[in-house]
């Protein structure tokens, strides 16, 4: 199963002196929680602020102090430490810090593992999360270290804009842990087995105008079609998510497209289409539209309403109509959410749109479907097998669509 990047993966998590080191305790956890080994490095300074204990609690872990590198295991820590790792993490990081790393400093032992780490295409990521008051940031002398550090490669997130210690609002406040987190899960996994696929999907509901305040539309919210965005960025893809209306955030590194109806859908499918080796259709879009959206809002007084519709385009249909003259995408990936005859339904879809693979579920079950953190599905190939999935989680089936999808994208790897 393709899995979080993050998973059994080394992360050294440097701390350095700022206020914002009582959020790295959380980051420490996330990362633990979502199977990396950390290990904590913490300046002088960042152990004014918290203790290693706070570090070690959480990620069962030793964590470091720089006097730590005249103890035993003095002549290897900062080796062994950088040899193992797969990211150096440094999350809050002060402007000394920056400063130092920017001209190569080994006053203690987190510069000494920076450096240790190496430079250069087959050096570990260095990712840097900032945290400083205002004006120190902008300053030049700090902008300077960070334009350095990336032209060696090293990836920033924030600061942000907001509140700071020192009361200003502005540019500054190190990035919330759980983006730091996802950041980081999206920079680990670009040399998966799908580094260099173009992978668009579709998700949630669209909304059809009555006039303009009403819409139709359906209690899709859009969470199998985000999750399969995570799981093939966590694969490796380049990600494009079209979606309408939803209440999710996309995962880091999607491309976003919003988008409202089911003709603004279609435009943006068949256009991200053109260049996308895989489509996953998972939008629940509108069956019918209003025939004539009214312009006015539509006055009760009217008394009964009769409101003609129309059919929507179907999108599938659409795409693989042009990919007879484009080619593209290679694959497409259907979803069949039926009330009844799930299988035979289903594979009917599979043959009218052309699809590859379908993913077949019954929404009419509790614990599957719509608005619900599970779900139990069929898969369907255009070969004519079937698998049954258990139930699973929206993010375990997500992983295993994609799962099936690698060889059916790299024939080779079928071999
Ligand atoms: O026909 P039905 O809506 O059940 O088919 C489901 C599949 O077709 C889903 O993958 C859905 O995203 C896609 N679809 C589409 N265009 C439509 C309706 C559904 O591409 N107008």
């Amino acid at each position: 199963m393709t899995q979080n990047p993050l998973h059994k993966k080394n992360i050294i998590l440097g701390v350095t002196g700022s206020i914002a080191a009582y959020k790295a305790a959380d980051l420490a956890s996330k990362l633990t929680q979502n199977g990396a080994i950390v290990n904590v490095i913490l300046t002088d300074a960042a152990a004014k602020f918290i203790s290693p204990l706070s570090f070690q609690s959480v990620t069962g872990q030793p964590a470091y102090i720089s006097a730590d590198l005249w103890g035993a295991e003095a002549h290897v820590l900062h080796i062994g430490l950088a040899r193992k790792a797969d990211a150096l993490l440094i999350a809050p990081a002060t402007a000394n810090t920056l400063a130092k790393l920017a001209r190569g400093g080994a006053d203690d032992l987190l510069s000494l593992t920076a450096l240790a780490l190496g430079s250069g295409p087959d050096a570990p990521l260095l990712m840097i999360a900032p945290a400083m008051d205002a004006g120190m940031y902008s300053h030049a002398a700090t902008q300077e270290n960070v334009e350095i550090l990336t032209r060696r490669g090293a990836v920033f997130i924030g600061p942000e804009e907001g509140h700071l210690a020192s009361g200003l609002v502005a540019k500054g406040r190190m990035s919330e842990p759980i983006q730091i987190l996802e950041h980081l899960r999206y920079q680990l996994s670009r040399s998966g087995p799908l580094k260099g696929c173009h992978i668009t999907v579709t998700a949630g509901p669209t909304q059809e105008d009555i006039d303009p305040v009403r819409f139709l539309s359906n209690r899709s919210t859009g969470k199998q079609g985000y999750a399969l965005a995570q799981a093939a960025l966590d694969a490796g893809a380049d990600v494009t998510l079209i979606s309408g209306p939803t209440h999710l955030t996309p995962p880091a590194g999607t491309r976003l497209i919003h988008v409202r109806t089911a003709i603004e859908m279609q435009h943006a499918t068949l256009s991200a289409s053109k260049t996308a080796d895989a489509l996953i259709m998972t939008a629940a879009v509108a069956d019918f539209r209003p025939a004539q959206p009214a312009e006015q809002k539509i006055k009760k007084a009217k008394g009964v309403l009769s409101l003609p519709l129309m059919q929507n385009p179907d999108i599938l249909a659409a795409v693989n109509q042009q990919r007879a003259t484009t080619l593209m995408p290679k694959i497409l990936i259907g979803f069949a959410a039926e009330t009844q005859s799930l299988t035979s339904n289903a594979e009917d879809k599979m043959r009218r749109k052309g699809l590859n693979l379908i993913v077949a579920n019954d929404v009419s079950a509790r614990d599957a479907g719509f608005a619900v953190d599970t779900n139990r599905v069929t898969l369907l190939y255009a070969d004519g097998h079937q698998e049954e999935l258990p139930l699973m989680s929206k993010l375990e089936i997500a992983a295993a669509v994609i799962e099936r999808a690698i060889p059916l994208l790299n024939p080779q790897e079928n071999v």
